[in-house]
C-alpha cells in the first residue's frame, strides 16, 4: 500500500515537472552533476556507477533511480527539488550520444 502511494505520488510529481524540465533543459543538469553525481559516475566511463550514455533511457526507470536510490546510488529525493530531478532524467537520456564535448 504504501509503495503503491509512493509510486503514485512519483508519477504525479514526474507528470507536473517533466514539462517543464524540458523546457528548462538547462536547469544546471552539469552543474548538479558536477555536485553530487561526478564522484560515482562519468558521463561516458564506468566508474563506481554506471556511465551516464550506458544507462537506461527510460524515464520512469531513471526517475525511480534518481528518486529512490538502488542499491549503491543514494536517493536524492531530499537534496534535489522534483524538478531538479526530472533535468537530470533528461540529463542522462541526452546522453544517448557521446558528446565530445561532455567530458
Ligand atoms: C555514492 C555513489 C553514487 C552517487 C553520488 C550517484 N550514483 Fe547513480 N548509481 C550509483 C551506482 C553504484 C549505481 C548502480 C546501481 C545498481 O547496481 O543497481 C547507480 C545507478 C544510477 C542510475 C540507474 C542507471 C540504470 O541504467 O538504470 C541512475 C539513473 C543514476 N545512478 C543517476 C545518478 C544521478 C543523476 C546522480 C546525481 C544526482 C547519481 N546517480 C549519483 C552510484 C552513485
Amino acid at each position: 500500500m504504501k509503495k503503491t502511494i509512493l509510486a503514485s505520488i512519483t508519477l504525479a510529481v514526474f507528470a507536473m515537472t517533466s514539462q517543464t524540465a524540458m523546457a528548462n533543459d538547462d536547469i544546471n543538469a552539469k552543474k548538479i552533476f558536477s555536485k553530487n553525481c561526478k564522484m560515482c559516475h562519468s558521463l561516458t566511463k564506468k566508474k563506481f556507477g554506471p556511465a551516464f550514455k550506458d544507462m537506461n533511457k527510460d524515464s520512469k526507470i531513471l526517475l525511480t533511480t534518481i528518486t529512490d536510490g538502488r542499491k549503491s546510488m543514494p536517493s536524492f529525493k531530499k537534496k534535489l527539488s522534483s524538478d531538479e530531478i526530472a533535468a537530470m532524467v533528461s540529463f542522462v537520456q541526452a546522453q544517448k550520444v557521446v558528446n565530445p564535448c561532455a567530458k
